[in-house]
């Protein structure tokens, strides 16, 4: 999976260690063997970004990364989760007395699940959990997504909820929006729960139908490359909501329920109505972006239908462009990696989340993985950056129960 092993002993900042030793460890953290393990993925989004706070679509896939949760019930109503990732005790929570923002730092995520579930009237009890990730945090990979979707699975089946996976990636992401504080869309949630290997996720963020496309670069001879800037982003930091709100004013001065609700065919009318003076310029050119990602997306799935995988370069490269000028929410450190990427002759490359930092993805000739690596890393080095980890993104499963070894 690694392309550039040089500038970093390791791809991934903690490596899985697999089943059985999370097991063992479940035993000596919690002096109880686990019932079970599950596991949910980090993702990559091929393109339709800031699309799903609009009702829009959205194309992900999920990547190897993934966080690793073993389980055990408690019949005291207790949450006690402990991760491996990140030093500290064991966090220890009340179920029924969990509340919005009644928890800090990486626990309210699992915790805030759990909430949510208690919240839809789901008859949920105490619960151990042992948490391990090889999803980079921070990266705009879904980190958060993956650690909220894998709680959601394991108490999902040690308390026999029965749920499907869109209705577990609501909660995951109601734990989110709510619990947590961070205004996020469906998409993360979604591709976690529900994408499956050697498939991209073409999603309807309105109704969460969806509909797996092929997705098999390696047989296509091609490769779909991550850049992780390691630049850090923090939606909570303002910006994220910034963009709903302008979104949000953009429908309201359309008169449409969401932006998804204007058709490509519809974006000229519709910037021309947005002319007004009292309509701040911003408006129109996140309204040209979301109405343009949409496009996108749809132009994507027919080239991927058509087996012309190698034609989306040019369109991945365009939304770029898109989310550099008209969304506003790249940094230079993804400026240059698409911009080195695509110089080196890669058929095409965006940043890839939420943006303001995080990581590109790149689509190459297998055969130039080698080159436009060392072509973004010696881009990087001569600005002085730090230099970024880049991996193959290979199509991986979505969230699922592992077999419980050891
Ligand atoms: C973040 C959010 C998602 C989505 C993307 C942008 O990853 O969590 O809901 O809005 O940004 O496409």
């Amino acid at each position: 999976m690694t392309t550039n092993q040089a500038p970093h002993e390791s791809t991934e900042p903690h490596s899985p260690t697999g089943p059985a030793h999370a097991v063992a460890r479940h035993r000596e953290l919690f002096g109880t063997p686990p019932e079970g393990v599950w596991s949910a993925p980090g993702r990559a989004n091929l393109i339709g970004e800031h699309t799903d706070y609009n009702d829009g679509f959205v194309m992900p896939l999920a990547l190897p990364h993934a966080t690793t949760v073993t389980g055990s019930r408690r019949a005291d109503g207790l949450l006690r989760v402990h991760s491996r990732d990140i030093p500290g005790p064991t966090v220890e929570f009340v179920v029924d007395e969990l509340a919005p923002r009644s928890a800090e730092g990486w626990a309210a995520y699992p915790a805030g699940v759990a909430w949510a579930l208690r919240e839809a009237g789901h008859a949920i009890g105490g619960a151990d959990l042992y948490l391990e990730s090889t999803v980079p945090t921070g990266a705009g990979l879904s980190s958060s997504a993956a650690l909220e979707v894998s709680t959601a699975l394991a108490l999902n089946d040690l308390y026999e909820l029965g749920l499907p996976p869109e209705v577990l990636a609501r909660h995951a992401q109601r734990a989110e929006n709510d619990f947590v504080g961070i205004p996020c869309g469906i998409l993360d949630q979604m591709a976690s729960a529900c994408c499956t290997a050697e498939h991209v996720l073409h999603l309807d963020t309105r109704d969460l139908s969806r509909r797996q496309v092929p997705f098999d670069m390696a047989a296509e001879g091609l490769r779909l490359l991550v850049v992780d800037t390691q630049v850090k982003h923090a939606l909570a930091d303002g910006a994220y909501a910034e963009r709903r709100a302008e979104c949000e004013a953009g429908a309201a001065a359309l008169d449409v329920p969401a932006l998804r609700d204007i058709a490509h065919d519809q974006l000229d009318a519709a910037l021309a109505r947005l002319a007004d003076p009292a309509v701040p310029p911003a408006v129109r050119r996140r309204v040209r972006h979301v109405v343009t990602e949409n496009h996108r997306v749809e132009r994507i799935v027919a080239l991927l239908d058509a087996g012309r995988a190698r034609e989306i370069g040019p369109v991945l490269t365009e939304g770029h462009a898109s989310l550099r000028d008209d969304f506003e929410v790249s940094c230079p450190e993804l400026d240059l990696a698409v911009s080195a990427a695509t110089a080196a002759g890669a058929l095409g490359a965006r940043m890839t989340g939420g943006g303001f930092g995080g990581s590109a993805i790149v689509l190459v000739e297998a055969d130039a993985t080698d080159t436009t690596t060392k072509a973004v890393l010696a881009a990087f080095a001569e600005r002085g950056h730090v230099p970024p980890r880049v991996f193959e993104a290979i199509p991986s499963a979505g969230a699922r129960r592992l077999p419980l070894a050891g």
